[in-house]
């Protein structure tokens, strides 16, 4: 069993520290002071190739693989974590498309992905009666000419008002429960984006709804074939619970570096209290559960990129990764005390931040059915 990363994986580990540690964290508590969308964050990403990790270099990405992918995620979340949720769904939607789309629809949207040329990618499954239980959505999509047209409304979007390709998720044939996937386009007639939502953490991301009024997209926009809807989301979702996993990681570890940091000077009864068994404790188990939940980030992506069936491996990195970042930001609010409450530190916001990891992209309930219907089938 090998343990290292490869020199290549190293150096883009080293060049998004730098970057997220130079240009991401000085402003992460502002754009989230100001729920502002880092734009220039993405622009950034993109000039290091950094949003086009999963295709290749003929379709204009960087083909760097997953498990760069999930080191690159991870160092961005630690500096920006909202920042990081913006690439997330934009690599996720640049890999579904050069997966299951055709040599135009390739040609035509991945360049612009990558680049940023066209914005940012979205993903629009989750509907406002259809979030855990994904295959119940009602959006349809009915065929007429050479279009289809598209009723129904998404929830929970991110990036929305930003992509400049959104994948979304729609019944072709209601009775039958066949869901097809769309890629829809800013200004397609009858699509409109909603206002963003407030939230308790990721503030700089764009968390939007979508409504489709008798949408029409051109049946060539079809993603894959009719029907296959489905199964392009659960392979898309597994992808992205992988990323969402190293993003809890990335958090996490800014959380606990923060706490060290603060534990070493922090004096009380005449000692940095880093000298606290109590604390020392809090810090052990945290590094120790991020550790581990990086091993599960680590063998997930290792998986997908040799390859292999990752799905159950995906789902263990997800649901334990996220739950490993929320308690060690928890920790980390508690050893900086009175000042881990305030805004003055970052664990505040890194606390609201993770929060959302146990949620987003199949909550830690749904994990453990996918984990458990893998085992017991
Ligand atoms: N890969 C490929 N195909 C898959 C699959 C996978 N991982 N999982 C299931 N499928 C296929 C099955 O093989 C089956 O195919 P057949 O009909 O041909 O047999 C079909 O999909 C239906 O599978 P299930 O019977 O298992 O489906 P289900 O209705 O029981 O649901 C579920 C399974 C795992 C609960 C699923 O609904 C799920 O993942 N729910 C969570 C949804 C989710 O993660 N939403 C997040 C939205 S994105 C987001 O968070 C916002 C953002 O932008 C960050």
């Amino acid at each position: 069993m090998r343990f290292d990363l490869s020199d290549e994986q190293i150096q883009i580990e080293e060049m998004v520290r730098q970057l997220a540690r130079k240009a991401f964290a000085p402003k992460a508590a502002e754009i989230d002071e100001e729920s502002r969308y880092p734009e220039e964050n993405m622009r950034q990403l993109a000039e290091l190739g950094l949003l086009g990790m999963l295709f290749p270099a003929s379709r204009g990405g960087s083909e760097a693989g997953p498990l760069a992918y999930s080191i690159a995620l991870r160092e961005v979340a630690a500096g920006c974590a909202s920042t990081a949720v913006g690439m997330a769904v934009t690599n996720m939607v640049g890999e579904a498309i050069y997966r299951f789309g055709n040599e135009e629809q390739r040609r035509k949207f991945l360049p612009g992905l990558a680049t940023y040329g066209i914005g940012a990618g979205a993903f629009a499954l989750t509907e406002p009666s259809a979030g855990s239980d994904a295959g119940s959505i009602r959006t349809t999509a009915t065929e007429d000419g050479d279009h289809f047209v598209l009723n129904g409304s998404k929830v929970f979007v991110t990036n929305g008002a930003y992509a400049g390709v959104t994948i979304v998720m729609a019944l072709t044939r209601k009775d039958e429960r066949k869901i097809s996937a769309f890629l829809v386009e800013p200004g397609a007639p009858g699509f409109s984006v909603g206002k963003a939502e407030h939230k308790m953490g990721l503030k700089g991301s764009n968390t939007v709804s979508l409504a489709f009024d008798e949408c029409r997209v051109p049946k060539r926009n079809m993603l894959g074939a009719p029907g296959e809807g489905f199964k392009i989301a659960m392979t898309a979702l597994d992808g992205g619970r992988i990323g969402i996993a190293s993003q809890a990681v990335g958090i996490g570890r800014a959380a606990l570096e923060a706490a060290i940091a603060y534990a070493k000077e922090r004096k009380q009864f005449g000692q940095p209290i880093a000298g606290f068994q109590a604390i020392q404790a809090m810090v052990a188990d945290a590094a120790t559960e991020l550790d581990a939940a990086q091993m599960l980030v680590y063998r997930a992506a290792h998986l997908k990129e040799t390859g292999r069936n990752f799905t159950k491996e995906a789902s263990m990195a997800k649901v334990f990764a996220s739950e490993a970042g929320n308690r060690a930001c928890h920790k980390a609010v508690q050893i900086l005390g009175g000042y881990g409450y305030i805004r003055e530190y970052p664990v505040e916001r890194h606390l609201r931040d993770v929060r959302v990891t146990t949620i987003y992209e199949g909550t830690s309930e749904i994990q453990r059915i996918v984990i458990s219907r893998s085992l017991m089938r």
